[in-house]
This record gives structure tokens, C-alpha cells and sequence, in this order.
């Protein structure tokens, strides 16, 4: 029997990837609870997919909370009190306080569409592209204090073909994503991954 565990989902956007989890979970595929979905975005996407699977949700503002230790505190709360054991970062577009991401160390992961270090931060699909590499993906890490940095769970290759525009290449990188999540965080529960990201 696969073990489970709780996982908090922060996101900020249309949340794909939220819903690839959702639907392993139905299917039984991924042996977790979503516990609760938090969003700094109102209007995001992800937050309706939550909504109509009953999954308790919860949005963080910057307006409301200026204060990035403020704004963490808040989110830290939230995922306390809906008793997660995994923070899954899934398209969260906000850059956490080094004093949150040291609590959760070990226990809070995140999806980029490179194969980091390559092509870190914003537009990673487009910065690919204008490089010329062959080759992209995507990468599962362990949060640290720095940007698209901390050990890495996981990757996966996706060719560059001559032919793809940034659309065509993100669909492609998203559904690699979507499998090495599902991946990542079953090896999670299973207890088979390292802090340092090794065992998946
Ligand atoms: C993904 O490309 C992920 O790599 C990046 O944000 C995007 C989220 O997509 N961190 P979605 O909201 O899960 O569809």
C-alpha cells in the first residue's frame, strides 16, 4: 500500500498542474489529499478547478498583506492550520521570505519549465528558445533560499523542435511536468526522497 500525506498547493495562474494532481487523485493514482489550494491571485484560474472539487481554498493578497514576513506568516497559518505535509508550489508567482522557505525545507517543492540551472526565473520557455539549445523540460527541486535553485528531485527532456513557438513548446514542457510532479510527490510520501533531492 503507497502511503499518503497532505499537500498545500500555492498558485497564482491557470493551474494545470493543480489539476493533473487532482486527477491522479481520483484515479487513484497519487495517494494524497489536496488539503488546500492558496492563491495571491484572485482571478486565478486554478483556484476555480480547487472550487469545484470542494477543495478548501484561501487567497493571499499583496494588498492585504504589504508585508512579504507579514503576507508568509499568513500563508504559513493557512497551510498550518489545513495540517500539510507538502507545499507544492504550482505556478506561484511571488518569491517566498528565506524565514518560510527554511521552515518548510525539505517539505516544499517546485515545478520550472527548464532543466535548471539552465534558463532560471521568468519566461524560461522563451529564454530556451532564443538561446538555440536543442533541448528543454522541466525540473522538480526543493526550494532554497535562492531563485530556481535548491536540489534537484527530478527532470525531464523536451526537444526543441525547428518548428515550435513558445505555445508549442510550453504545451509540450507542461505535460512533462504534469507526470514528474505526480512522480516527485508520491516518492515524497513513499518516504523514498532525500532532503538533498536524491531517491526518485
Ligand atoms: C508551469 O510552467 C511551471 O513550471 C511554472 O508555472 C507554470 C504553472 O502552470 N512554475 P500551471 O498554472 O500549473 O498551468
Amino acid at each position: 500500500m503507497r502511503k499518503t500525506g497532505r499537500i498545500g498547493v500555492l498558485v497564482s495562474g491557470n493551474g494545470t498542474n493543480l489539476q493533473s494532481m487532482i486527477d491522479a487523485i481520483e484515479r487513484k493514482e497519487l495517494n494524497a489529499e489536496i488539503a488546500v489550494v492558496i492563491s495571491n491571485r484572485p482571478e486565478a484560474s486554478a483556484l476555480e478547478r480547487a472550487r469545484k472539487k470542494k477543495i478548501p481554498t484561501a487567497v493571499v493578497t499583496s494588498q492585504e498583506f504589504p508585508d512579504r514576513e507579514a503576507f508568509d506568516q499568513k500563508l504559513k497559518a493557512l497551510l498550518e492550520e489545513a495540517h500539510v505535509d507538502l507545499v507544492a508550489l504550482a505556478g506561484f508567482m511571488r518569491i517566498l521570505t528565506a524565514s518560510f522557505v527554511r521552515h518548510y525545507q525539505g517539505r516544499l517543492m517546485n515545478i520550472h519549465p527548464s532543466l535548471l540551472p539552465a534558463f532560471p526565473g521568468l519566461h524560461a520557455v522563451r529564454q530556451a528558445l532564443n538561446s538555440g539549445a536543442k533541448v528543454t523540460g522541466c525540473t522538480l527541486h526543493f526550494v532554497d533560499e535562492g531563485v530556481d535553485s535548491g536540489p534537484i528531485i527530478g527532470q525531464r527532456v523536451v526537444p526543441i523542435q525547428k518548428t515550435d513557438n513558445e505555445e508549442t513548446l510550453t504545451e509540450r514542457i507542461h505535460s512533462e511536468e504534469h507526470k514528474l510532479y505526480l512522480k516527485g510527490i508520491q516518492s515524497f510520501f513513499d518516504g523514498k526522497l532525500s532532503p538533498k533531492g536524491k531517491g526518485l
